[in-house]
């Protein structure tokens, strides 16, 4: 592509939704590759909330020092629900515009990219959506940085659980992170050898549960570990354990980790993909590109349009029951 007088001479860059691990390695990538391009980096501290109460400040190299390695988020991050309004955006677009900001790079989930995309259509700022999130539940793109951190962090946990589990020879609910997907859930079952996973989409099949618990205690097992995707509310797993208790007559142990899940330091991957992302999203602002996401799909990055990364998808990274299933006999 060519490039013009009409490159970019100057970037914004915020985090929004829920912190991943990995969003400062590429909050990092993005201020050293737009740095590289003599390209001016202004952090937006708080997400929409911090770009609307003008909370921005000037990065330089020294400031991402030494974050590669650090969970959460250097720039800090908000849930902002008013942004869904027309008249808030309009005073974000006139913040950015006072201040010269001349494209925004925005690290985030699906609900964070559509108020990009509104600031894109109803403004025209150039904007790069980098998809951070745990759930891995981004449309467009088949990973999101931190999901392999939260899947580690997960393992780890149901690790320790399985040990007590079987010096008491109990069953556990263990549930983990993920809203509406049950992406987390199908690799932490996968990797734990867990017994049975509920998953966030379907009706929780008591009966099945049972089944496999019996099974597994007949054959001489000492402990059962059920991983429950939280769903649309987390906790569903203390409702799981009553009926089981009511219904069933069976006892478990229940643990929700929480947003253990989102902390800590990010794993290899997770690091690669920021690092990469983060280079590519300001490359593209540079190249001209608007209203794209750098996106990996089969493999590879690519920028898809964000048109395409708006909605939230609750299928699950390729994994299915059925190997779970196979293997948990
Ligand atoms: O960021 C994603 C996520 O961790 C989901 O897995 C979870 O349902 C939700 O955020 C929790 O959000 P909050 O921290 O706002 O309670």
């Amino acid at each position: 592509m060519t490039l013009t007088d009409n490159t970019i001479k100057t970037l914004g860059v915020l985090c929004s939704g829920g912190d991943s691990p990995g969003m400062n390695a590429a909050v990092r990538s993005v201020v050293r590759s737009a740095i590289g391009l003599d390209i001016d980096v202004y952090g937006i501290y708080r997400g929409y909330s911090g770009l609307l109460e003008g909370n921005i400040q000037k990065l330089g190299l020294p400031s991402v020092s030494n974050i590669i390695q650090r969970g959460g988020t250097i720039l800090d991050t908000s849930r902002c629900l008013e942004f869904h309004k027309p008249e808030i955006r309009q005073e974000a677009a006139h913040i950015l515009f006072r201040k010269n900001i001349e494209g925004l790079i925005v690290i985030g989930g699906n609900g964070s990219f559509s108020g990009a995309m509104e600031l894109h259509r109803e403004h025209g700022i150039p904007v790069i959506g980098i998809p951070g999130t745990i759930d891995n539940d981004i449309s467009g793109t088949d990973y999101t940085i931190g999901f392999n951190t939260a899947v580690q962090t997960a393992i780890d946990a149901v690790d320790k659980i399985r040990d007590t589990a079987s010096a008491h020879a109990r069953t556990f609910l263990v549930e983990v992170m993920g809203h509406k997907s049950s992406s987390i859930a199908l690799q932490v079952g996968l990797c734990t050898g867990a017994e049975y996973v509920v998953l966030s989409n379907q009706e929780v099949d008591y009966q099945a549960i049972v089944n496999t618990v019996q099974k597994g205690k007949a054959r001489g097992k000492t402990s059962s570990i059920i991983i429950v995707a939280e769903g649309e509310k987390a906790g569903v797993s203390y409702q799981i354990k009553d009926v089981l208790m009511e219904q069933y007559g069976m006892c478990v142990q229940v643990c929700v980790l929480g947003h253990i899940q989102r902390g800590g330091s990010p794993t290899a991957l997770d690091r690669l993909m920021a690092s990469e992302m983060g280079y590519s999203a300001v490359h593209a602002l540079y190249q001209g590109q608007q209203a794209h996401v750098t996106a990996f799909n089969k493999g590879a990055l690519e920028m898809v349009p964000l048109t395409c990364c708006l909605e939230r998808k609750d299928e699950a990274s390729g994994l299915s029951l059925d190997l779970i299933n196979a293997l948990a006999i």
